[in-house]
């Protein structure tokens, strides 16, 4: 049995705050910022903003290395800017998820500065320590901004587990007292009225205590530690106890950030019965081009895996737990180049990528600018890049392998998480009116073509057309609570599926290619009463026989059937 629940009728909207919106000229997006802007949220017609970290940080990971877990970064505005923000929100109908990144620290965080003071403070069980083994690290894991998970200590002689940069000590969360303090400050910020927390790699805070060594690629220092941590031995143990000691307090929303995930173990983290959280984010769809070599070894991907993952989650949290839905993020490239076309048929693939997952049962997640069709960026020199993963890789393949430099541009084009956090394009003046300074990462030189402002002023525009399949979701039950199930399996050009509730029954077809194609559809819903939900083509309509059927390039539409 499904429950309702108004988090399963949100949108959500991602604001990643550096690129958002610069209200005082420094280059950098702001908390002020991003209060002028949210009747254009408003306009667009999510429901919750999830927040991406304004903590105090040092910035080594833009944010996700928090300092101050009570406090907000310097660059982004006060706690009174912060209140207002809230309470503007709040006033508008809009709820305010916040970041919660607990698998680590920066290690300017107090209780680290204490934790490495000596082995016997009552801080350094905080912390991940270990001695090395025969003269070097713990363990053989790589980190996933490359080099070694563990880093050297002179003061005290050993090594603290960072599984992120070396800046980014991981917590110890066997260790009791943390916990509550980690509770104590949720409880803080949960007082305050923030409506709920988007958890950063929550699924990696249960390490396996043996520390076993990864199994080793031929030719390679390093190996994955991800067995040992990822979904780890206790996991659901800390989740379960942050929910009966904070979370059940609360009328809150809780999504889960969980590389690795496997549906069945979704289950058990989003059942209802188990309390632990509401929905997490998977990553099997953002592994489509994956190649043997990991994201930047980028290769071609096939729709019909990216249907089979998709459907397997729909299926596979069906009537337990609930799915989070998205396309893109601030770690991961622009839909519209990525799994659309983002030159001659950008308008109509991002159209087309929308109704594909607005569509399907789960919350959708927009990130910022990808209700404009924002696209990629390729910046010419490794030089305009400010990723920390991004440069990390760049370095370590130029050092240890000597890459051809074009090719590491290329991977960086394709997959680089800079992508994503180039500026918001507001309008067409100078720097896309994100900043009258200079922006700390350049604008897309595409801003004159592609901006809200100009998406405001065109009916036709992706911006409008996402307004429309938010509508539907609120007039429509079906799209929030209807089951799914995929058509044509095989087919590659096209993704089509149903949802069905009681006696209504959606079809939903996307043409993923250029081409036109046709196909035959449906005979069976021939003849019964048929309504147009939505469509990004103006030659579909309502009294279109679906017998046979000529689908235009990118072309997508939404047929209810009752
Ligand atoms: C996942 C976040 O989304 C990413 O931006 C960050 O670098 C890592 N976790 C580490 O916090």
């Amino acid at each position: 049995m499904q429950t309702k629940q108004w988090w399963k009728e949100s949108v959500v909207f991602q604001i990643y705050p550096r690129s958002f919106n610069d209200s005082n000229g420094d280059g950098i997006g702001d908390i002020k910022g991003i209060t002028e802007k949210l009747d254009y949220l408003k306009e667009l017609g999510i429901d919750v903003v999830w927040l991406s970290p304004v903590y105090d940080s040092p910035n080594d990971d833009n944010g996700y290395d928090i300092r101050h877990y009570q406090q907000i970064m310097d660059e982004f505005g006060s706690m009174e800017d912060f209140d207002e923000l809230l309470e503007e929100m709040h006033k508008r109908d809009l709820k305010l998820v916040m970041d919660l990144v607990v698998n680590h620290t920066s290690d300017e965080h107090p209780w680290f500065a204490e934790s490495r003071s000596s082995k016997e403070n009552s801080k350094r069980d905080y912390y991940i320590w270990k001695e090395g083994k025969n003269g070097e690290e713990p363990t053989n894991w790589e980190s996933s901004f490359s080099g070694s998970t563990w880093q050297y200590d002179k003061n005290t002689g050993e090594y603290y587990l960072h599984l992120f940069s070396k800046k980014q000590p991981d917590l110890n969360w066997e260790n009791s007292e943390l916990r509550e303090d980690v509770y104590e400050m949720m409880r803080w910020w949960l007082d305050k009225g923030v409506d709920g927390f988007r958890m950063d790699v929550i699924n990696f805070i249960s390490k396996d205590q043996r520390f076993p060594d990864g199994e080793k690629k031929p030719g390679v220092k390093y190996a994955s530690g991800s067995p040992y941590f990822m979904n780890g031995p206790r996991i659901h143990e800390f989740l379960h106890e942050m929910n009966n000691k904070v979370l059940q307090y609360y009328d809150v929303m809780t999504v889960g950030e969980m590389p690795g995930v496997s549906v069945e173990e979704a289950k058990l983290y989003t059942g209802e019965d188990r309390k632990e959280l509401n929905m997490v984010f998977h990553f099997e769809h953002m592994g489509l081009g994956d190649g043997p070599g990991g994201k930047w070894d980028n290769q071609p991907w096939k729709l019909t895996d990216m249907k089979k993952i998709m459907t397997k989650w729909q299926k596979g949290l069906e009537q337990k737990g609930w799915n989070s839905l998205y396309w893109n993020n601030h770690d991961q490239p622009r839909v519209v180049s990525r799994f659309g076309n983002d030159k001659e048929y950008r308008e109509k693939s991002a159209k087309m990528l929308a109704t594909c997952l607005h569509m399907m049962k789960g919350t959708p997640y927009i990130y910022q600018g990808e209700e404009i069709g924002m696209t990629n960026v390729a910046f010419p020199s490794i030089e305009d890049y400010e990723d920390i993963e991004t440069l990390n890789w760049y370095n370590e393949q130029r050092e240890e392998f000597d890459t051809d430099p074009d090719k590491l541009m290329q991977s960086i084009y394709a997959r680089g998480r800079d992508n994503a956090r180039t500026p918001v394009q507001w309008d067409a003046s100078e720097n896309a009116g994100f900043t009258d300074g200079t922006p700390w990462l350049a604008v897309n030189p595409n801003y004159k073509q592609i901006n809200a402002e100009q998406a405001l002023q065109d009916p036709n525009s992706i911006f409008y057309y996402y307004q429309k399949l938010i509508q539907l979701r609120k007039q429509e039950e079906i799209v929030v609570y209807g089951d799914y199930e995929l058509l044509f399996e095989e087919d590659e050009d096209i993704f089509a599926y149903t949802r069905t509730l009681g006696k209504e029954t959606l079809l939903v077809v996307c043409n993923f290619t250029d081409k036109k194609v046709k196909r035959d559809y449906i005979p069976s819903f021939v003849g019964e009463n048929k309504e147009l939900l939505i469509a990004n083509d103006e030659g579909r309509s309502e009294n279109d026989d679906l017998l046979s059927v000529w689908l235009n390039p990118y072309e997508a539409f939404v047929y209810k059937f009752s």
